[in-house]
């Protein structure tokens, strides 16, 4: 195992080039599962306690009051709400009045409404992505499509701003690769420029009003039960958090599928059974969010450790999804493993808002891609973000071999 300096480094962007560091990651947790990290980037803050254990990260998570969200959940030190409040970075009692403001238009009746429109889209994306002989790019022309459409739906927004949200996202949440973030004052004007962009939708629903979460908010006359700024706050939120993490889960599923052939053949001779648990596998798989971080509100012993009130915790959702103490062989990718405890949508009052939407999606596009593909072959090495806060991909070069 390399260790960097004193430090065993799981934190750094760069150690995210070549993907998660497996093997530290395991190391923490048989010999450090709350290990003292130092980083030394200028984006991100100096020192946090890294939680690699699946019962710890489950048990940090399920108690706010010790574990606060409101000063960020990110390890950057100027995050989105520095600029407007959104519900991902509140307690309670404003995380609970938000979220139930916004649950409505999240519940699996709504989103299971959608489920034949999204049907539709995703054979849309399939066919367009398959009309080259094959050959195509798993997060272009699929991984990235399927989401934005998505969540364009969700917002009632046009779909042709799905571009402009793509690139507003990708620097928000993968700000620590200069592809995304050129320069510092990146991150900010994408924030302003989702915020301007939410100001946009709301004036066009007050005058078309429509069957969509923005449209429902907007009270009879107008009027809106959040302030502005929560509101704004609450579009941005929508807008970047259901994008590359569902975009990833999908891509690192058809690179998971092109790896592990004998999978595929497993989801295609009896979809009806594996359909389920192969969208859960691909999301643990995936794990598309490394890290959330939470700040301790007073002095608190875990697993032996001191931590103070004011520290920084990163609870790492990806080595949790690894812990040998709570899968059966976790490195092996198994479209029937079940039970599947994963923690990739986070656990406890926080836990992932758009989960059930983001499983309708896969499951969408893995019904789309079966019946015609009978493997997928991957054409070159793929890039990977620079990122220790999103694991992921930025291309992933496929072709579909025809059944
Ligand atoms: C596979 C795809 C996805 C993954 C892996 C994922 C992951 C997560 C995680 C880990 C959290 C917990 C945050 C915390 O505890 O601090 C979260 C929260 C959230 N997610 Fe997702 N997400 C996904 C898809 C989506 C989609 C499609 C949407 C909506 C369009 C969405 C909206 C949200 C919102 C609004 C929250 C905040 C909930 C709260 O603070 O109460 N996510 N997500």
């Amino acid at each position: 195992m390399t260790v960097v300096g004193d430090t065993v480094d799981v934190l750094s962007p760069e150690v995210y080039l070549d993907g998660p560091p497996w093997e530290r990651l395991a190391w923490l947790r048989a010999n450090a599962p709350v290990y003292d990290h130092r980083l030394d980037d200028p984006l991100l803050v100096d020192r946090c306690w890294v939680v690699s254990r699946h019962d710890d990260v489950r048990a940090v998570s399920r108690d706010p009051a010790t574990f606060s969200s409101a000063d960020g959940i990110h390890l950057r030190r100027t995050a989105t709400h520095h600029f407007r409040p959104n519900m991902i970075n509140m307690d309670d009692p404003d995380h609970s009045r938000v979220r139930k403001l916004v649950s409505g238009g999240f519940t699996p009746r709504v989103v299971r409404a959608f489920e034949r429109h999204y049907a539709d889209l995703a054979r849309g994306v399939v066919d367009k992505a398959l009309a080259n002989g094959g050959a195509f790019d798993g997060v272009r022309d699929v991984a990235a499509e399927l989401p934005l459409l998505a969540i364009c739906e969700v917002l009632g927004a046009p779909e042709a701003d799905r571009f402009r949200i793509f690139g507003w996202s990708n620097t928000l949440l993968s700000s620590e690769d200069p592809e995304y973030a050129p320069t510092p004052e990146a991150f900010q004007e994408s924030v302003m420029a989702m915020v301007a962009y939410a100001g946009e939708l709301a004036e066009r629903r007050r005058r078309e009003p429509g069957d969509d979460l923005v449209s429902a908010l907007l009270g009879p006359d107008g009027d809106l039960p959040l302030t502005d700024a929560e509101f704004e706050g609450l579009v941005l939120l929508l807008l970047a958090a259901g994008n590359e993490t569902t975009r990833n889960a999908i891509a690192h599923g058809l690179h998971a599928f092109a790896a592990h052939p004998d999978q595929w053949d497993v989801l295609r001779s009896d979809p009806a059974a594996t359909l389920d648990t192969a969208v859960e596998e691909m999301i643990r798989w995936a794990s598309p969010v490394n890290y959330m971080s939470r700040t301790a509100t007073s002095d608190v012993d875990v697993q032996g450790q001191k931590i103070r009130a004011g520290d920084k915790v990163a609870l790492l959702y990806a080595s949790a999804n690894r812990d040998e103490a709570a899968f059966a062989a976790p490195e092996r990718f198994d479209v029937r493993r079940d039970p599947n405890h994963h923690l990739a949508f986070g656990f406890g009052p926080h836990f992932c808002l758009g989960a059930t939407l983001a499983r309708i999606e896969l499951r969408a596009l893995l019904e789309a891609m079966v019946p015609g593909i009978a493997s997928l072959e991957l054409t070159a090495p793929v890039r990977r973000v620079r990122s220790s806060f999103l694991n992921g991909l930025k291309d992933l070069p496929l072709r579909a071999i025809p059944a």
